[in-house]
């Protein structure tokens, strides 16, 4: 854009106005207390200066009015800002249901993109303005932040887990990618662009892109893996039937419960031992190293696209825990 170097990137997200705006106020409330402080302590030093050698000072006992105006109003301040804090980080922590939702891998020195459609990107994402748009975020080998300071968003990639970021493009345009954790020698060059297209580019951005959708990928590796051999369609296979599964409870052989989500499934393929499923036995061996991140991702967008649970199922998940958190299976691939 302009010649000179902004003070602020630009808001082109829904949440960026949001977070602006926080930050506005911290920033106020800061100057005012800095410009009050400051002033109270030259204003006192000139005051209440020492005016003969022998003066002494008036012996002061203390004021509980004064005490509780300085404690009880830092401490609506302070609630403010942690309520208005916490409202704004949750409201980035829960993608909208229905979010589209794409994958991205971080690995040294690079950001993979796969879109559900099956349209790959490196170093680019391309984004349709006005629709919430879910990152499901890995990494493929150290700690890298996908940081978009556009919309005001920036979220690590952890190696083991997986993470989520979600934004609502507001205007359509190019936009700064980079990496916000030190990751090695060319962690400086582990940049790119986010491209925000109208709803119609966008369609014919698809359009020019081809290749197999993540849950169609996984659905191969599935196979190729001989997942199948043991995770049946029906009932009666040595591992659970993985129909419904995702966002459902899952009742545990120890007695507990677990939350079906992405970081549930990935840690049921990388370390299988972790959570036994109530009635099956720890057979599973585990697909550390056997299967790359963007394979796992693939594989869970495949789990995620199967219809929910043939009756007669021998699933235990929703059986223990009936309606509310099971409601979510088949939302979340957005597929
Ligand atoms: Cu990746 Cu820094």
């Amino acid at each position: 854009m302009g010649r000179t170097l902004p003070l602020f990137p630009e808001a082109a997200s829904t949440q960026a106005g949001q977070v602006d705006i926080l930050y506005f106020f911290v920033i106020a409330v800061s100057a005012f207390f800095s410009v009050l402080i400051a002033g109270l302590v030259i204003t006192f030093a000139v005051k209440f200066r020492r005016r003969s050698p022998d003066a002494v000072g008036a012996p002061i006992t203390g004021s509980l009015a004064l005490e509780l105006l300085w404690s009880i109003v830092p401490l609506l301040i302070t609630m403010v800002l942690f309520v208005w804090g916490a409202w704004v980080f949750l409201d980035m922590a829960r993608p909208p249901r229905g979010s589209m939702e794409v994958f991205v891998v971080g690995k040294q020195w690079m950001w993979k993109v796969q879109h559900p459609g099956g349209q790959r990107e490196i170093n680019e994402l391309h984004v349709p303005a006005g629709r919430n748009v879910r990152l499901t975020i890995g990494s493929e080998d150290v700690i890298h932040s996908y940081y978009i300071p556009a919309f005001r968003q920036k979220i690590d990639a952890v190696p083991g887990k997986l993470t989520t970021m979600w934004f609502n493009a507001t205007t359509p345009g190019e936009y700064h990618l980079f990496c916000a954790e030190y990751c090695g020698t060319k962690h400086s060059g582990m940049v790119g662009r986010i491209v925000v297209l109208s709803p119609d580019d966008f369609e014919s951005w698809l359009a020019g892109g081809s290749g197999a959708s993540p849950a169609v990928s996984g659905e191969k590796l599935f196979t190729d893996l001989a997942c199948n051999t043991c995770h049946l369609g029906g009932s009666g296979g040595r591992g659970p039937v993985l129909n419904g599964v995702p966002g459902s409870t899952v009742q545990l052989a120890d007695g507990s419960t677990v939350l079906a989500d992405d970081n549930y499934l990935r840690e049921s393929i990388m370390n299988p031992q972790a959570k036994i499923v109530a009635g099956y036995q720890p057979l599973m061996p585990t697909f550390q190293g056997l299967v790359s991140e963007e394979g796992l991702l693939q594989l869970i967008s495949y789990i995620k696209s199967l219809p929910p649970a043939a009756a007669g199922s021998g699933h235990t998940a929703p059986a223990a825990s009936p309606a509310p958190s099971g409601a979510t299976p088949g939302d979340g691939a957005g597929q």
